[in-house]
């Protein structure tokens, strides 16, 4: 079903226009690990997702989430605090508005963190990754019915994509602060549990690295309107099978925590060198 989003969220997008200090050239969602990274920039205006007429509401009580203008080394940022995940309930036009919200602020280019599960026998719990594939085979068609562009458009559409010129400014900036980088594909779960170790074994077979439940849909539907697009994952923790440890929250929560400040530092280098 086609769903116009213009329409659909006109009263939002009147609100965010009248609220923006200025338009942002670099916008940020923060996944995992990244989520207090507002509070070393200079912040320019912060807007709770609560007040903007239309936004899905955070599931988790007490924790709304904000968008937040801020500067940091003259680059004029957009965070997007708090993320709408297809495994809370919401609809995949609903997970893509962060997106749609950053398109229609005349931003050009987007980051996308998260935190992930590590398939790839190499990786370890705290490493960093770089996405430089993604799997969203199973969305693709209801991320397309968003957009209105000729199908024969479409095909073309993830012929850089990720963006290798973003791909090279995050490994660039690893090198600058001398962080190791990895790099793979990211696999798309819809959640909302965990994977089972016969899933991660499928993704393995078929060239997984990492898996997480986010992500992929903001990704594909960024490339669609045109958006350069990058993401970099937070291996929290190895998947289903790969680790002998029961999966858990807090083993996610309590690894992106550790590598915080790395993590910020590699972002802050990738900001500074867009
Ligand atoms: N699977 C899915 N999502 C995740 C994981 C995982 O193992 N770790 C962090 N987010």
């Amino acid at each position: 079903m086609k769903i116009d989003l213009s329409f659909k969220y006109k009263d939002l997008l009147k609100q965010i226009n009248k609220e923006k200090p200025f338009e942002p050239e670099f916008a940020i969602i923060l996944g995992s690990g990244l989520g207090d990274f507002a509070s070393s920039l200079d912040v320019k205006k912060s807007i709770s997702t609560e007040d903007l007429p239309g936004y899905p509401p955070s599931t988790v009580t007490g924790h709304s989430g904000k968008i937040i203008f801020a500067e940091v080394k003259n680059k004029k940022l957009l965070l997007f605090k708090g993320r709408i995940h297809f495994y809370e309930g919401y609809k995949i036009y609903e997970c893509v508005l962060p997106v749609f919200i950053t398109h229609k602020l005349n931003c050009k280019k987007i980051l996308l963190t998260n935190a992930a599960g590590g398939i790839n026998r190499n990786f370890i719990a705290g490493d960093l990754m770089l996405a430089d594939s993604f799997n969203g085979m199973n969305i693709k068609k209801e991320l397309i019915e968003l957009i209105d562009i000729p199908t024969s458009e479409i095909k073309n559409r993830f012929l850089d994509f990720p963006s290798s010129k973003l791909n090279d400014v995050v490994r660039e900036a690893a090198i600058y602060e001398k962080i190791i980088l990895q790099e793979g594909t990211y696999w798309y779960s819809k959640g909302p549990s965990y994977e089972t170790p016969a899933e991660i074994n499928l993704m393995y077979k078929f060239g997984g690295d990492a898996v997480g439940m986010s992500t992929v849909l903001e990704a594909i539907f960024a490339n669609l309107i045109g958006m350069e697009t990058v993401a970099i994952s937070c291996i929290t923790n190895l998947a289903a099978g790969i680790s002998l440890n029961k999966l858990s929250h807090e083993e996610v929560t309590e690894t992106a925590n550790k590598v915080k400040s790395k993590f910020e530092r590699l972002v802050k280098r990738v900001i500074s060198s867009i």
